[in-house]
């Protein structure tokens, strides 16, 4: 069989967007404790710990399952880690995004009922 350079293009191309759409190993159900509470203590627990807050990140409570459930609710979680307009982008720094799998993680949880 003989492969043109088109054909020998598409079959790359199709090779890495498949590694791609594999790269986040998300599990089938996404919980609080288990998979959320690691990641926003990891990647936003420097500025919106419970002993940190009242000094650095505000009024803004994330640190446990009640208070991140409230901010899911009203939208901020996530219009926050992904940078939509009308929010306050996180980890306050312009253009800095969590990485792609966390925030893929956390819409799993919030569309998938915020489970505790
Ligand atoms: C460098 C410090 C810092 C980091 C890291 C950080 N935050 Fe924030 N966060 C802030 C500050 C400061 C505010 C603004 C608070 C205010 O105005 O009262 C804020 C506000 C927010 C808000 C409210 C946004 C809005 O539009 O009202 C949410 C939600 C939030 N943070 C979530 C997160 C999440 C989730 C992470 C981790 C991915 C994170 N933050 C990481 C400092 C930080």
């Amino acid at each position: 069989m003989k492969i043109n350079n088109l054909g020998l293009l598409f079959l790359i191309t199709a090779f890495f967007s498949c590694q791609q759409k594999n790269q986040c190993e998300i599990a089938e159900v996404i919980t609080y404790e288990k998979d959320v509470a690691p990641v926003i203590e990891a990647k936003c627990f420097m500025c919106h710990a419970p002993d940190v807050y009242k000094k650095k990140a505000s009024r803004v409570k994330i640190y446990d399952y009640k208070s991140l459930l409230a901010v899911a609710n009203d939208k901020r979680l996530l219009g926050s880690i992904k940078h939509l307009e009308g929010f306050i982008a996180m980890p306050y720094k312009k253009d800095k995004k969590i990485d792609k799998c966390s925030i893929l993680l956390i819409e799993k949880w919030v569309n998938s009922g915020l489970l505790k």
